[in-house]
C-alpha cells in the first residue's frame, strides 16, 4: 500500500481507503463488517471513512465496535455531519457542530476524529457560522482537520476567503470513469490550495468492477440486487452504461489487473487525490482494490478506457 499526503495537513493517508455508507450498520452483517475493517489494516489501508447519517448512527457505532481495540494513531479516521438526524437535528449550525461532534465521538468511542468533514454546503447557515464552530471544535482537540463534501467552486472560495479559521485540507467529491465533474473547477481551486480530493463511490458502486451483465438481472448478493443497498445503484444500472463497462474489460485485462484494480488507478493517476474511498461488502473486495495502489498502468489505456465511456448519458 503506497500513501499519499492530504492536502496542507499532516496526515498520510493510504491510496485506498475503507468508507461505510450503505455497507456497515446498514445493508452488511456485523462480522462481515469486522472482517473487512481487520482485511483492511492486513493491507495496509488506514483511512476510515464514515458519517453520522450513515445508518443514522449505525455505521459510526459498528466501527466504534471493531475499532476499539486498535491503537488510535494507528489509523485516520474521518466523519461527517449536515445530514438530517431526526428530532430537527441537521445543517451546519454552531449547535449542530457541537452537538453533532459530541455524538459521533461517542458512537467512534475516541475522544478525536482526524478529518471532520461538512457533508454538503448548508445554504440556512451562514459559513462564517460555520467555520468559526468548527474552528472551536479544532482548538478544543476533538477534531484534527476539516473537510468538506461536494462544495461548488464558489461555497469552496467563499470558505478560502474567510480570516482567523482553520482551514480545509479535503474535499470528498464522486469521482470516477463515469463521473468526472471535479476535474474541470474543483479540483483545480483545491489542488491551489492545499486541499486534497478523497473520492467516493470510485467504483461507482460496484459498477466498474464490470460484474454487472446488461444482458441478465443483478447477481444475488450484490448492491443492485440488495433490498437495503440497492436504491441509490439504480442510476448507474443502464444498459449502455453495463455495456460500455464489458468494453473496459479487454484494457484491464492488457493492464493485467481485474477492472476494479484499474478503475480505482484510473483516479489515482490524478496527482490530487489522495485517496479513493472504496466500500467493502467482503474482504476478498478489500484485497481486490488494496492491489490498485501503486499499480503502473500505460497511459495509453487509460485515454482508450476515457473514449470508450465518453458521451455515456448522464446518471438517472
Ligand atoms: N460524501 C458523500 O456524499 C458520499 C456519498 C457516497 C459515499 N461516500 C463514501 O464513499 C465510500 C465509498 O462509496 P461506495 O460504497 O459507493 O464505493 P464503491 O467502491 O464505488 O462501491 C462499493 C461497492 O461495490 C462493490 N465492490 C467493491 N469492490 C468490489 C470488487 N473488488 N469486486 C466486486 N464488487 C466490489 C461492493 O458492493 P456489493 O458487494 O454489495 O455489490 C461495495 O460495497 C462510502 O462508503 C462512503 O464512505 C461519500
Amino acid at each position: 500500500m503506497k500513501y499519499r499526503q492530504l492536502g496542507a495537513s499532516d496526515l498520510q493517508v493510504s491510496e485506498i481507503s475503507l468508507g461505510s455508507w450503505l455497507t456497515y450498520g446498514v445493508g452488511v452483517e456485523r462480522d462481515s463488517a469486522a472482517a473487512c475493517l481487520d482485511r483492511a489494516f492486513e493491507v495496509g489501508i488506514n483511512f476510515i471513512d464514515t458519517a453520522n447519517v450513515y445508518g443514522r448512527g449505525a455505521a459510526e457505532s459498528v466501527l466504534g465496535e471493531a475499532l476499539a481495540g486498535r491503537p488510535r494513531d494507528s489509523y485516520v479516521l474521518a466523519t461527517k455531519l449536515m445530514g438530517d438526524m431526526g428530532g430537527g437535528d441537521k445543517g451546519l449550525s454552531r449547535a449542530q457542530v457541537f452537538k453533532q461532534i459530541d455524538a459521533s465521538l461517542k458512537r467512534l468511542r475516541t475522544d478525536y476524529v482526524d478529518l471532520y468533514q461538512c457533508h454538503r454546503y448548508d445554504p440556512d447557515t451562514p459559513l462564517e457560522e460555520t467555520m468559526e464552530a468548527l474552528s472551536e471544535v479544532v482548538r478544543q482537540g476533538k477534531v484534527r482537520w476539516l473537510g468538506f463534501s461536494e462544495w461548488s467552486p464558489q461555497n469552496i472560495r467563499d470558505a478560502f476567503a474567510i480570516p482567523g479559521v482553520e482551514r480545509f485540507v479535503s474535499s470528498q467529491p464522486q469521482y470516477s470513469l463515469l463521473w468526472r465533474r471535479p476535474e474541470k473547477e474543483v479540483i483545480p481551486l483545491c489542488a491551489a490550495n492545499g486541499v486534497s480530493q478523497i473520492v467516493w463511490s470510485p467504483l461507482a458502486q460496484g459498477v466498474l468492477t464490470g460484474k454487472y451483465d446488461p444482458a441478465s438481472p443483478p447477481p444475488p448478493g450484490t448492491r443492485a440486487a440488495s433490498d437495503s443497498m440497492g436504491a441509490p445503484i439504480r442510476g448507474w444500472m443502464r444498459p449502455e452504461i453495463l455495456q460500455a463497462v464489458q468494453r473496459l474489460k479487454p484494457l484491464a485485462a492488457e493492464a493485467g489487473c481485474t477492472l476494479a484494480q484499474f478503475a480505482l488507478a484510473w483516479v489515482l493517476r490524478e496527482p490530487n487525490v489522495a485517496s479513493a474511498i472504496v466500500g467493502a461488502s467482503r474482504p476478498q473486495q478489500v484485497d481486490d482494490n488494496a492491489a490498485a495502489s501503486g499499480l503502473v498502468v500505460d497511459p495509453a489505456l487509460f485515454a482508450r478506457a476515457e473514449a470508450i465511456v465518453a458521451g455515456l448519458p448522464a446518471r438517472t
